[in-house]
């Protein structure tokens, strides 16, 4: 089986859309290995979006992540899941994401934007690692 991290972000939680960001990912086939409801703090927000460090957007990005507890999940399928995860979540931005997105359906701006997963294999690896160090590797 193939693994990567999804977070459902603060506004998720706060809005109450877990269980529907939770329930797209299982009907389209993909299962959690594991989820965790976490508050995330600025040093490991600021490990998870190093590649981030000193745009525009990075501060209001940590200020966001951190401010209430989210969701933390590995979800795993059969292949290319970090793949399968990215195309139900929809385009960065909410105002671009198709309907039928969980962002294109249910957000409406870039910083809350509902949830996270990683961007490729190597991602899945090393965010998996970050937030569930005890997880031995599929
Ligand atoms: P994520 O990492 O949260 O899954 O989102 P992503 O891959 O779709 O987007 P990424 O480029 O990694 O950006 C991380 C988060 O930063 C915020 N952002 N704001 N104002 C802006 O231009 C801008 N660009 C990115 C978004 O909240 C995005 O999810
Ligand atoms: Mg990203």
């Amino acid at each position: 089986m193939d693994r990567t991290l999804v977070i459902c972000k603060p506004d998720a939680v706060e809005r109450g859309l877990v269980g529907e960001i939770v329930s797209r990912l299982e009907r389209k086939g993909l299962q959690l290995a594991a989820a965790e409801l976490r508050l995330i703090d600025p040093d490991l927000a600021a490990e998870h979006y190093a590649e981030h460090a000193g745009k525009p957007f990075y501060n209001e990005l940590v200020a966001f992540i951190t401010r209430s507890p989210a969701l933390l999940m590995v979800v795993e399928g059969p292949a290319d899941t970090w793949q399968v995860v990215r195309g139900l979540m929809g385009a960065t931005n909410p105002a671009e994401a198709l309907p039928g997105t969980i962002r294109g359906d249910l957000a409406t701006t870039v910083t809350e934007n509902l949830v996270h997963g990683s961007d490729s294999p190597a991602a899945a690896e090393r965010e998996i690692k970050l937030f569930f160090p005890e997880l031995a590797p599929a």
